[in-house]
């Protein structure tokens, strides 16, 4: 069914907002400009992005990985709410039909893991022409009470439900990097086992596995789907609208064989 030809881009948070601080701060200099060069894009386009300083932090305050707390929750989903509100009026300001969409509305987890998301809304703003835009949140948790959902994990969720066609990770680093600081071309299940050293979890707060947790979330991915996704620097000026464009940048996640045998 790629005749849908959806396209799935995430703005990591560490690029719209300030990831070392302790309490929300946007990034309006970044998020107007990924705006502006996403207003260009014609066609079927999900935005999800990630929470940044407007949940990680929170989240670690009230302990919320493994400890079920009512004010912790609220506070962290209005504080995520706060980011997108931004995010949606700076693409609206540039011209994107953008509307907000709160997976605390929509999907509810089992031990961390999306166990059934609404899917009607999102299909039916696609059809319609606009952009829905999810943001990593806290989720009802049939096991935990509450959870703490990535965006990292929506991105896979919504490409194997919707058959995304092109998934885009924008996040602070040039693509996933070896351990000269260099980016690695491809990543796939080949050559994991060799590279997966070099992978670790954010330099910032970020509860929820930071580069190695995307990649393992994107493997997955790739197997279920055959699908490659591309994990690049969307705090480069032109990076997301050359992604837009249909341009390869970054680091690919791909399925076993899709880049040949020899990954370095
Ligand atoms: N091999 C690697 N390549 C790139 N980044 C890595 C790597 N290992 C760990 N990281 C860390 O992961 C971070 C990206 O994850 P994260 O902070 O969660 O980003 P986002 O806010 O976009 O989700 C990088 O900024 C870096 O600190
Ligand atoms: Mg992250």
């Amino acid at each position: 069914m790629d005749e849908d030809n959806i396209t799935i881009l995430k703005i990591g948070g560490s690029v719209i907002t300030d990831k070392s601080a302790d309490d929300g701060a946007v990034r309006m200099d970044a998020i107007e400009r990924i705006a502006g060069e996403i207003a260009g894009f014609e066609g079927k386009l999900i935005i999800v992005h990630g929470a940044g300083s407007f949940g990680h932090p929170q989240v670690k305050r009230f302990g919320l990985k493994g400890n079920f707390d009512h004010t912790g929750s609220i506070i962290t989903h209005m504080s995520v709410r706060k980011l997108n509100t931004v995010v949606v009026e700076a693409l609206n300001s540039a011209g994107v039909n953008a509307l907000p969409l709160h997976p605390m509305a929509c999907a509810v987890s089992e031990n961390g893991r999306i166990r059934s998301m609404f899917l009607e809304p999102i299909k039916e703003m696609l059809y319609n022409g606009f952009i829905p835009v999810l943001h990593g949140d806290m989720v009802m948790d049939t096991e935990l009470g509450t959870s703490v959902l990535s965006g990292d994990q929506i991105v896979p969720y919504l490409a194997i439900k919707l058959k995304a066609s092109r998934i885009g990770i924008g996040s602070a680093e040039e693509g996933v990097l070896d351990d000269q600081g260099k980016a690695l071309p491809a990543i796939s299940k080949d050559n994991f086992d060799r590279i997966k050293d070099c992978l670790g979890g954010s330099a910032n707060t970020d509860v929820t596995g930071g580069m190695l947790g995307k990649v393992l979330e994107l493997l997955e991915l790739s197997e279920q789907s055959k699908s490659t996704s591309y994990i690049f620097n969307a705090g480069n000026e032109g990076n997301v609208a050359c992604f837009l464009k249909g341009k390869n940048i970054g680091t690919a996640i791909c399925g076993v064989g899709k880049y040949g045998s020899n990954l370095s």
